[in-house]
């Protein structure tokens, strides 16, 4: 296990690139089950989510080809086995996703009940009501998912709660269903739209991605096809929360702002000067101390869950009082008490977190507890007084590619070492 070594030394400054989002590659991944030939997909990112999804897609038989430039051929063609296991799924709950291809492929798949980020019960009824509705007979047992079922058949599935990986799941299984699917309360988020994108280029047909609701009429089978991954939002965001809470001038570069439009205002209304063209965007602060501004989080357009810890740094040390709302996770405020080791004045009420900014946060060993809390950590760190140790990176090491070489090329005084 590693540990971060971070000295806070002033404005980060300089220019950065953003890999290919872990939330659409997870998905397009699993999506490469339903071809009947190779897909290659482009823009990977070097993450542990991304190597744990290989892996399953090799012990379900898949033949995975890598080049150096963050392209993977998957062929899926010679699948001869249909389970995620508990040792692969329990690292990372988006294994889910394989259960719709393997089930609208194949008529079969055991997945193991999920672990991951402990941020809350995320249940996975939805996946499971949605594929039921399809035709599929589904037991739970053992703690796994088991699922079979002949050719699936299209349905109107509405969705009580708004689920990315369930529709996602969904979206997937409807494309080789006999007939139209059509989801309703789908999760509107750019990565279901990449998905979907991809799905598309398949010979899938699909219609209202990034809407609530989506239309699919299936179709009897899929090609491979090749897809580049589309920019990770909540990279650029973490970058450009970095550059604000630090007071520094960064350019965020290979990224898609219009996938993260509210997350752009908030930096607006806290001071920060922004510019941006097609894929890039460039946040200055002009060396001022941010200002606070009040976050609700929901699913999109509005204000992404997975940027409330990064926010919650940037109002501890802005100028102000602030609120924090987290209304689409519970249990998702594990990094409040390590803010306030390191000086943050911040009190917890439910699903609130009011924030009093101070001017200064002292330097502390902290423990990073899911993906989006250890980057807020490291975002704190880059203001603190002193030292700072973040233990248990491997959280971080899930999400983001090469975090500490990014920020350390913005001018960082950040240091990976093993932890013993
Ligand atoms: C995805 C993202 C994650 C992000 C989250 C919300 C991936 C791989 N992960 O997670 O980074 O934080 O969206 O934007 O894309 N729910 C149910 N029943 C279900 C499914 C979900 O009640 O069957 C609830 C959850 O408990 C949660 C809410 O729905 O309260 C949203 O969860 P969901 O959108 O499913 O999150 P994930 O897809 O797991």
């Amino acid at each position: 296990m590693d540990k971060l070594l971070i000295t806070g030394n002033g404005p980060l400054q300089g220019d950065v690139r953003i890999s290919g989002a872990k939330n659409a590659v997870l998905p397009i991944l699993a999506a490469t089950l339903l071809a009947n030939n190779a897909s290659t997909i482009s823009n990977v990112p070097h993450l542990n989510d991304v190597t744990t999804t290989m892996a399953l897609l090799g012990r379900l038989g898949c033949q995975l080809t890598m080049t150096d430039n963050m392209q993977v051929e998957v062929d899926p063609s010679s699948i001869n086995d249909y389970t995620a296991a508990y040792e692969l799924v329990r690292t990372m709950r988006a294994s889910i996703l394989v259960l719709g291809p393997l089930v609208a492929r194949y008529g079969q798949a055991q997945v193991s009940l999920p672990g991951g980020c402990a941020i809350g019960a995320r249940p996975v009824n939805l996946h499971i009501d949605g594929l039921r509705a399809l035709g599929a007979d589904i037991r739970i047992e053992d703690g796994y998912i088991r699922a079979r079922a002949g050719r699936l058949k299209g349905a109107r599935l509405a969705l009580d709660t708004v689920t990315v990986t369930g529709t996602e799941n969904l979206l997937m299984a409807a494309t080789l269903a006999r007939g139209e699917t059509v989801i309703e309360n789908a999760a509107r988020e750019p990565e279901v739209v990449d998905l979907a994108r991809y799905l598309t280029r398949m010979g899938a047909q699909i219609s209202g991605a990034g809407t609530g609701t989506i239309h699919v009429q299936g179709v009897d089978e899929l090609q491979g096809a090749p897809h580049r991954v589309v920019p990770d939002r909540i990279e650029t965001g973490t970058f450009l929360v970095a550059a604000a809470a630090t007071r520094g001038k960064v350019r965020v570069l290979d990224t898609v702002p219009e996938n993260l439009t509210v997350v752009l205002d908030k930096l607006r209304e806290s001071g920060a000067s922004l510019t941006q063209g097609e894929d890039w965007v460039e946040l200055d602060m002009n060396g001022e101390r941010p200002r606070a501004v009040n976050i609700t989080t929901a699913p999109f357009p509005d204000f992404p869950t997975d940027m409330q810890a990064q926010f919650c740094v940037l109002n501890a040390v802005a100028e102000g009082k602030s609120r924090i709302v987290e209304t689409v996770f519970e249990n998702r405020f594990m990094h409040i008490s390590e803010l306030m080791r390191m000086g943050a004045a911040m009190d917890i009420d439910g699903n609130t977190v009011t924030v009093n900014g101070v001017s200064r946060l002292k330097g502390a060993p902290v423990m990073a507890t899911d993906l989006r809390a250890s980057a807020s950590l490291i975002v704190a760190a880059l203001v603190a007084d002193g030292e700072t140790t973040v233990r248990r990176v491997y959280h971080i090491d899930r999400g983001y590619e090469r975090i500490e070489e990014k920020f350390r090329q913005l001018g960082a005084q950040i240091e990976r070492e093993p932890d013993n």
